[in-house]
């Protein structure tokens, strides 16, 4: 019986049910025979799933919530803030495929010793050892690209987006961004603290479009989608 199934709306993404009935998102390897962060792989008809884990991917996370603007089409250009180790941009580089790139924006050089490995097997993963706050410095980057994902926690999370946007995000394109309430201010509301970063993004030509609140995968953390006009205010 088979266990996968695409996801009609989201390309490039598909759903594995187990025998419990509960659905995860996977995607479809781009390096058989490889695993990033212990994640279980399903083989279906030949083909190499990897269980995407919402506890440790908050994209995943905000996919299982229902995350409507879906724009990891195959092909297309992605710039990661923050990529750690390679968990997320991993699924990232599996749902864009050969034709597309995902830069990798990490500043630890710990993290990025793993990133480096993840790079190795992923022709369209590119490290960037660097600071977000100084997207200036990314010389591996030679283009506008189509999506910004942002996964920093940093206190100045809204300002490090709007920076790389104005230098990279084509007009149109898409912004991810997972705020974190405590990495910002942590004796304020969570949720006083989400509307004023939302506040700054509208004030720097973005329309909000999707916001998820990622309980129970991460606590005090939204995910929030947004549309680059290309015109700052
Ligand atoms: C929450 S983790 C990211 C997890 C990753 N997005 C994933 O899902 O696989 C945040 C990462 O951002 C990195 N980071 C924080 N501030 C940064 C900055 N200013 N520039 C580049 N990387 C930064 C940290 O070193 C850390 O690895």
């Amino acid at each position: 019986m088979t266990r996968i199934r695409t996801d009609q709306k989201r390309h490039q993404l598909y759903w594995v049910r187990f025998d419990d009935g509960a659905e995860r998102p996977v995607t479809l390897s781009l390096s058989s025979g490889t695993q990033v962060y212990g994640e279980q792989v399903i083989t279906e008809e030949g083909r190499e799933f990897r269980v995407w884990d919402p506890y440790r991917s908050k994209l995943a996370a905000s996919i299982v919530h229902g995350l409507s603007v879906f724009a990891f089409t195959k092909g297309v250009s992605v710039l990661y803030l923050g990529a750690s180790s390679g968990t997320t941009a991993s699924h990232v580089s599996d749902l864009i495929g050969v034709d597309g790139v995902v830069y990798c924006v990490e500043f630890a050089p710990r993290v990025m010793r793993n990133l480096l490995q993840v790079c190795t097997t992923r022709a369209n993963m590119v490290p960037i050892l660097a600071d977000a706050y100084h997207p200036e410095n990314y010389l591996q980057v030679p283009e506008l690209v189509d999506i910004i994902y942002q996964d920093v926690a940093q206190p100045d999370q809204a300002e490090i987006l709007i920076r790389n946007s104005v230098r990279f995000l084509k007009p149109g394109g898409t912004a991810y961004l997972a705020v974190k309430a405590r990495s910002i201010d942590v004796v304020a509301k969570p949720k006083q603290v989400f509307l004023k970063e939302e506040k700054k993004l509208k004030h720097a030509g973005f329309t909000i479009v999707d916001r998820i609140d990622l309980e129970p995968f991460s606590s005090d953390h939204i995910f929030i989608s947004a549309i680059f006009s290309g015109e700052v205010c």
